[in-house]
């Protein structure tokens, strides 16, 4: 049976110039390289410069994906920004990035779904453009934490860095069978009961102010490797594949153990598993497409090869992708 894909023909992404090592919020708040690197797996994080709001972020992922996918820009009818930090309550940051792309056609609009935000976006743009409701989509993952970061609390300052990523997609025909390249899987999940374990505690329609980060670490980290798991096994389930099939693991960065405990949960090898949580931190809704752009650009992520993402945020959100590159 011929049906459309939406297929992955570029990628790229941003990180901002300056670094934060542990070593320096040691010598800001109490905290040491050791308890950071034990319990998460974080070396480093890049933090925004003031003249880079999310939009320029972005913006400079966007467009090194477009040059890896090597199109116009005016080919791109789909833009889905996924932040949970956008420049102002609106407009929403995919139109400033729209803009800077000098694209006027099609839609632009930001998705709010944390940590889960790539997954989320990717999932809806893959509705449009398998349904023909676009062509081609620009799929972006943008944050900068750095600043609803609450820097006196050390439980929640440490974990954060900003950072972008993006995809391009294109709508292409497909048998509808796995071998087809492209989104192959979606599912995505919520659960509004856990608000108060992970929230920012300001908000245009609330307190009239930005607010800063706040998060019960330990119990995010419990329903993390739970939901995690359970959205990759519908995926399993779905398409008879297991772990073992997987050609690369691309999960949401958030701790290393998280990331070492659904690889183990779900059979697979930690050789196929991409890792960047060391070095970018916990980027939110970027920290997925950044990972992807990283061992795309290096070439361990090949054409034709099976790339299964998942993430888990804010909310609770949570869901997976299963993509043929
Ligand atoms: O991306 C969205 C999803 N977010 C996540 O997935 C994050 C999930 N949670 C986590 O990654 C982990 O729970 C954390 C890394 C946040 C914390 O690790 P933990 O092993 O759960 O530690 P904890 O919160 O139970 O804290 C253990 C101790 C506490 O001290 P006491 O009460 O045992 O005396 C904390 O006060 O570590 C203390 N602590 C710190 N010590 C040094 C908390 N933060 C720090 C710190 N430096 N930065």
């Amino acid at each position: 049976m011929s049906i459309l894909r939406s297929q992955v023909v570029g990628c790229g992404s941003y990180l901002p110039a300056r670094i934060v090592t542990n070593a320096e919020l040691a010598a800001r708040v109490d905290t040491s390289d050791e308890w950071i690197v034990q319990r998460t797996g974080i070396r480093q994080r890049h933090v925004a410069a003031d003249d880079e709001p999310t939009s320029v972020v972005g913006l400079k992922a966007a467009q090194a994906a477009i040059a890896d996918a090597g199109i116009d820009p005016s080919e791109i009818d789909l833009i889905i920004v996924a932040t949970a930090t956008p420049d102002h309550t609106f407009p929403a940051t995919a139109t400033q990035i729209q803009a800077a792309l000098g694209i006027t056609g099609g839609a632009a609009f930001d998705l709010q779904a944390v940590c889960s935000g790539f997954v989320f976006a990717l999932a809806t743009a893959d509705k449009f453009l398998t349904t023909g409701g676009a062509r081609a989509a620009l799929v972006i993952g943008a944050e900068t934490f750095s600043r609803i970061l609450d820097w006196e609390d050390r439980a929640t300052c440490v974990l954060f860095g900003d950072g972008a990523g993006a995809v391009v997609l294109k709508a292409a025909p497909g048998e509808g069978t796995l071998a087809d390249r492209g989104i192959l899987t979606t599912h995505i999940r919520s659960d509004g009961r856990h608000k108060d374990k992970l929230y920012v505690d300001g908000g245009a329609g609330s307190t009239k102010t930005v607010g800063f980060l706040r998060m019960e670490g330990k119990e995010v980290f419990r329903h993390a490797v739970t939901n995690l798991a359970e959205t990759v096994r519908h995926t399993f389930e779905q398409t008879g594949l297991s772990g073992a099939d997987i050609d690369w693991f691309v999960p949401h960065q958030a701790n290393r153990r998280i990331i070492d405990a659904t690889a183990d949960k779900l059979g697979i090898s930690h050789d196929h598993v991409v890792v960047t949580v060391d070095r970018h931190g916990n980027t939110s809704a970027a920290s997925i497409p950044l990972a992807l752009a990283e061992a795309h650009a290096d070439g361990r992520i090949k054409r034709g090869q099976l790339v299964l993402i998942e993430a888990m945020g804010g909310g609770f959100t949570w869901g997976s992708a299963l993509i043929r590159w």
